[in-house]
């Protein structure tokens, strides 16, 4: 699923007890980091540091950061400032920089963000509890490590959800596709997997707890693979998402993110085979054209991507699919970018997110390539590729008057008190009047209309 870059939450109510001492989090980035906060409330909860939704009542400040483009560590450095505040009237507050950015940034958050006191990278969690008594003495504390191993496998997160119907559950961590764009190989270090049992064990208390849905997250979930060596079982991704199925008939089954090189026809007809793994693939194309994919080493050529679209459409029904792309790479030309808008035509894609590129220091294309496509061309093509998008969502919602879908129920509609929201399958977001369904409940809605973000239907 789409790396919602720069979405924040804060900590949900619950804990407050008067002798603890209180952390305060905000979380930007993927949902992999939504993900790893969970671990960390965890881990910080068993060193008796509770957790507040209330920045006020502070003892610790921890923000976990993302790198991915360039706009989204300057609305981290903008927290930092309001944290810097904060500080002037509570001198002894602990300000924490965690995650990507932590591991891009390293010691420089230190030496020139005089407010910081902790840097932790997304490896070095466990060693959270010791950095923060060091820092506690006024010591500096950082620990950048990344590890090949650490997988936080027997961690049982802390669920900071809006609700208790959906959780995400991490399968892998790391990333070894090193395209030529992209930060995450370098501040998530090498993939790994985690062990199936403890992922099913985690599953199991989801399901157990009275969860309805679980996401399985990882940069590339179709290269997931456990016990490859002799002797041993082996499990690939379309292996772990059947038996997930299978073992929890009550549960839907997403996952995130599919690489459009490695996903394979057996995964493709697993989904068609389980009802309950939900019929959305989100498979980021980045670019229509076989060029610019070569230059962004994606592994795959423009062809070979509508291939595996056509597989797609073909083996499972009615399936969802969605994308990411980058516009206004390295050297792109107006052809290039005519042929992004003509693959996302062919693909018809249900919803994308659409970005500008944004070069990251280290990385290939930083290093190789020029960023050389002008600021008001790269907002001009973005401009077009998102009205296109706009044509093909509200084509694909007009695909669906009439439908019924089943309806995972997750509250109250924002706009109204008097109606409910929830998704379907293939995650899209319905919306229709509340006849008395709690969260967690299925509904059966009949699409009626639809607005550019939500569905809108009855029951029936
Ligand atoms: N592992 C996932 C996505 C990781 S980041 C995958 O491979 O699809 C999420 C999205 O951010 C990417 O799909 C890409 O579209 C975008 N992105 C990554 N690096 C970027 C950069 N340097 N500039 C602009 N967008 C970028
Ligand atoms: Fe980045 Fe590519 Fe890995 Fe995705 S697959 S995280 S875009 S290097
Ligand atoms: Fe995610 Fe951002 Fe890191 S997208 S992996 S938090 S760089």
């Amino acid at each position: 699923m789409p790396l919602k870059n720069a979405n924040t939450f804060s900590s949900p109510a619950g804990f407050t007890t008067v002798n603890c001492r209180r952390l305060y989090m905000e979380t930007y980035g993927c949902q992999m980091n939504v993900s790893d906060s969970e671990v960390v409330i965890s881990i910080m909860k068993d060193n008796d540091v509770v957790h507040t939704p209330d920045i006020n009542q502070a003892d610790i400040i921890l923000i976990n950061t993302c790198s991915i483009r360039e706009n989204a560590e300057q609305r981290i450095w903008g927290r930092l400032d309001v944290f810097r505040q904060i500080k002037k009237t509570k001198p002894d507050l602990i300000v924490g920089v965690i995650g990507c950015m932590a591991e891009r940034l390293k010691e420089k958050l230190l030496e020139e963000e005089k407010l910081v006191d902790l840097v932790i990278g997304p490896d070095a969690y466990r060693e959270l509890p010791v950095l923060l008594e060091e820092a506690g003495t006024g010591q500096r504390a950082i620990n950048v490590l990344l590890s090949r191993e650490e997988t936080y496998a027997d961690i049982s997160p802390v669920r900071t959800g809006k609700n208790n119907v959906s959780a995400f559950v991490s399968i892998m961590r790391g990333c070894n596709n090193f395209c030529s764009y992209c930060v995450v190989p370098y501040t998530r270090g090498e993939e790994r997997s985690r062990d199936p049992e403890s992922i099913f064990r985690e599953i199991g208390g989801l399901s157990a707890g009275g969860y309805r849905e679980v996401t399985l997250l990882g940069q590339n979930v179709n290269s997931y693979g456990w016990g490859k060596n002799p002797g041993t079982t082996s499990t690939d991704f379309s292996d772990l998402l059947e038996k997930s199925a299978v073992e929890y008939p009550d549960l839907r089954i997403r996952f995130s993110t599919s690489h459009p090189r490695d996903i394979s026809d057996k995964l493709l007809h697993t989904i068609a085979r389980n009802p309950n793994i939900c019929k959305h693939i989100h498979l980021p194309a980045q670019s229509g054209s076989s060029r610019i994919l070569k230059l962004m080493n994606r592994g795959y050529s423009r062809e070979e991507y509508l291939e595996r679209i056509a597989a797609i459409r073909s083996i499972i029904n009615d399936c969802a699919i969605s994308t990411d792309i980058i516009t206004g790479f390295c050297s792109e030309t107006e052809e290039d970018h005519m042929q992004t808008l003509s693959l996302m035509e062919e693909a018809a894609y249900d919803f994308a997110y659409m970005f500008k590129y944004s070069e990251r220091p280290g990385t290939d294309a930083a290093e190789k390539l020029r960023d050389d496509v002008p600021e008001e061309i790269k907002s001009k093509r973005l401009t077009g590729i998102i009205k296109l998008q706009g044509r093909l969502s509200a084509r694909s919602k007009a695909a669906d008057l009439g439908k019924t879908f089943r309806v995972l129920v997750e509250g109250r509609s924002k706009k109204s008190e008097l109606e409910l929201y929830g998704r379907s399958s293939q995650n899209k977001v319905v919306v229709f009047p509340d006849t008395g369904l709690k969260p967690g409940d299925y509904a059966n809605i009949k699409v009626t209309r639809f607005t550019p973000a939500t569905l809108i239907g009855l029951p029936v």
